[in-house]
């Protein structure tokens, strides 16, 4: 059976006291940690920026998992670089040149992912799949935590898990949004790797972050 990795999303965390819920989810298992970047433009929400990454690098040896939904994303990569970041994803859309952009992250040494929403298809990173370490699934529109599942982007993970396994690709498939205990069998039937969670994660079972990851790691 393949590991799959859990990618907790701190959207749904406690941001008065964000290293702490960072250092719970570090204890219950979690392989790295989601932090979704949000702009007010891109998406219609708002949330953290460089700053806030930098003074939680400290606090966790997991990687950060960071999700970019900022438009123009191209002359903010260094920054969160500079900050922390492990890995960085960002939509397609929010760049002049996806090429510069992916090799922009490559050059700070960092892991390059791109996140496709649920009306963006495929064939917009075909050419790039070689050459990134991650996509990133989009199961609901980007902007908030507590969404419902969309069930349609399960052809595309069969399609891109298809298309890795002719091409004979290592890039890992991610997924994010309205993922829980049942959205995840689904998910990873199809061929996903990775699984983002907020609300599951951070609600289900009191909040019992340990169990939650378990749960969904013996999916
Ligand atoms: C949505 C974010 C997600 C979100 C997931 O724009 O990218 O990471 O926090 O939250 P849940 O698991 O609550 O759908
Ligand atoms: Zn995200």
């Amino acid at each position: 059976m393949k590991k799959i990795k859990i990618s907790p999303s701190i959207l749904s965390a406690d941001f008065s006291k964000l290293s702490e819920d960072i250092k719970r989810l570090e204890h219950g298992g979690a392989d790295m940690i989601h932090v979704d970047v949000m702009d007010g433009h891109f998406v219609p929400n708002l949330t953290i920026g460089p700053p806030v990454i930098k003074s939680l690098r400290k606090h966790t040896k997991l990687p950060f998992d960071v999700h970019l939904m900022i438009n123009p994303v191209h002359k903010y990569i260094k920054d969160y670089s500079d900050a922390g970041a492990d890995i960085i994803t960002f939509h397609p859309e929010a760049t002049e040149n996806i090429m510069e952009t992916i090799n922009l992250i490559k050059t700070s040494n960092k892991k390059v992912g791109i996140s496709l929403n649920p009306n963006t298809e495929i064939k917009i990173i075909y050419d790039y799949l070689d050459k990134i370490d991650l996509v990133l699934i989009m199961s609901v529109y980007p902007g908030f935590g507590g969404q419902k599942f969309i069930n349609a982007v399960i052809e595309k993970i069969k399609k891109l898990d298809e298309i890795r396994k002719d091409r004979k690709l290592n890039f890992q498939i991610e997924i994010d949004g309205g993922i829980n205990f049942e959205t995840a069998k689904i998910a990873i039937d199809a061929g996903v790797d990775i699984l983002v969670s907020g609300t599951t994660i951070f609600k289900e079972n009191n909040g019992d972050l340990k169990k939650n990851i378990k749960i969904l790691k013996q999916i």
